[in-house]
């Protein structure tokens, strides 16, 4: 496994706008979030369970009025932040694709296997 660096610890405020990134996943550059939330990081691929694309109309944008949810501009999924399942919406039960991620020395990393593990 190796880590590479997303961004600062300060760059995600709690249930605050999502920090963006981009990754390749399964063979293909990806946009992806990153949210805190109840002081944890949580990493997600950017694109609905629904239809797929991104989450945020407003770049960032992905916590509901109540800032308790993850909602999907486009229809109004809305999601657990903690684990991504979709609680309600037009793709209930269905969960945003997560990453492995880690928080230490300041800074949010993602965790990548290596291609030949
Ligand atoms: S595209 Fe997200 S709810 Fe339809």
């Amino acid at each position: 496994m190796v880590e590479r660096l997303i961004c600062t610890s300060e760059a995600v405020q709690e249930r605050s706008l999502a920090y963006r990134f981009k990754l390749e996943y399964h063979g293909r550059e990806r946009n992806a979030i990153v949210i805190r939330y109840g002081g944890h990081v949580y990493a997600y691929i950017n694109e609905c369970a629904h239809v797929p694309i991104e989450l945020d109309y407003n770049l960032g944008d992905v916590f509901d009025l109540s800032r308790e949810f993850l909602i999907c501009s486009t229809h109004g999924a809305y999601y657990n932040p903690r684990n991504g399942l979709c609680l309600g919406g037009p793709c209930t039960g269905r969960r945003l694709q997560a990453l492995t991620i880690s928080e230490h020395d300041e800074a949010i990393w993602l965790i990548e296997e290596m291609k030949n593990e």
